[in-house]
């Protein structure tokens, strides 16, 4: 496969992605958006994996939506922009694997939104992260307006997308909107350390636990726990050696082989 804006490498059961379009701090534009897509869709790569980590090419993550090719778009052209900004967020959120967003510099706009869509954080201690649209009499598009009060509570989004002032690393750390600081030389080692982790865990089990909170968060709570139970139970059917092999290791005092 072929892309003009993304990198990709494996290391062993971990991929990491990097949007490769320095010159332009990585915005996001339809040819960034078009390559995304078309990863994410490589039934190939991501069944050779077991977590995505996702970073950027220079000093940010990414600096927002393309506000150049912005500027000429019609009503329909930014509805369509938006729907494709979301999708392809989407399919991240969806994603069966795990994501990791490595934020090593400016996660601003469509940035954030990219970072929001991953199901981990960890940045750099000197990233800035931000809401910035209103200071060009825009809102979030890419449904930073969704994700963001959902992570971080309404009164914490409306702060940051009313004022649009963008806030330190530490600050996104406090708010829980990060969820782990590296100094910006070792980033990349420490969210490759984090992935590691999580991949050496049952990878039926971490799967499952993105379904139930992605799931859950659109559910009533009700609903959401019986779903749990009933996915927790269907753990126990004969078939799932995971399981078996997860409880066996701990009994006999080995580490599981999965
Ligand atoms: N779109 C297009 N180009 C961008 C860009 C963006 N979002 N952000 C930076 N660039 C370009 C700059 O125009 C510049 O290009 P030239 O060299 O051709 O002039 C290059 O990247 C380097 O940027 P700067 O010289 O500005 O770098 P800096 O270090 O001085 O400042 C910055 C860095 C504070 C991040 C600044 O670039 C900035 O404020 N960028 C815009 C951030 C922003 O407003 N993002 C929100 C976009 S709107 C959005 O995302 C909408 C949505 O949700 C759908």
């Amino acid at each position: 496969m072929h892309f003009n804006y993304l990198k990709f490498e494996k290391r062993d059961k971990i991929g990491i992605l990097t949007l490769n379009r320095p010159e332009a701090l990585n915005a996001l534009n339809e040819g960034v958006f078009k390559e995304l897509a078309c990863f994410l869709s490589s039934k190939e790569i991501i069944q050779s994996i077991r977590v995505l980590v996702i970073t950027g090419e220079g000093k940010a993550f990414v600096a927002g939506a393309d506000i150049k090719a912005m500027q000429e778009y019609s009503p329909q052209a930014a509805y369509d922009f938006s729907e494709i900004g979301k999708q392809v967020f989407d399919q991240i959120a969806n994603l069966e694997i795990p994501v990791i967003a490595a934020i090593n510099g400016f996660a601003l706009g469509g940035g954030l939104e990219l970072a929001l869509s991953c199901d981990i954080r960890v940045a750099s201690e000197k990233a800035r992260l931000g809401l910035p649209e209103v200071n060009l009499g825009l809102i979030p598009g890419f449904n930073g307006t969704q994700r963001l009060p959902r992570l971080a509570g309404a009164g914490n989004a409306m702060y940051l997308m009313m004022l649009g002032e963008g806030i330190t690393a530490g600050e996104a750390y406090q708010l829980g909107i990060v969820q782990k600081l590296a100094p910006p030389e070792t980033l990349l080692e420490v969210s490759l350390e984090l992935a590691e982790k999580v991949a050496s865990k049952g990878p039926n089990a971490v799967k499952l636990i993105k379904v139930m909170v992605r799931k859950g968060l659109e559910l009533p709570g009700k609903d959401a726990g019986k779903m749990e139970s009933k996915e927790f139970g269907r753990l126990f059917k004969e078939d799932q050696s995971e399981r078996e092999e997860g409880i066996s290791a701990f009994l006999e005092k080995r580490k599981p082989n999965w």
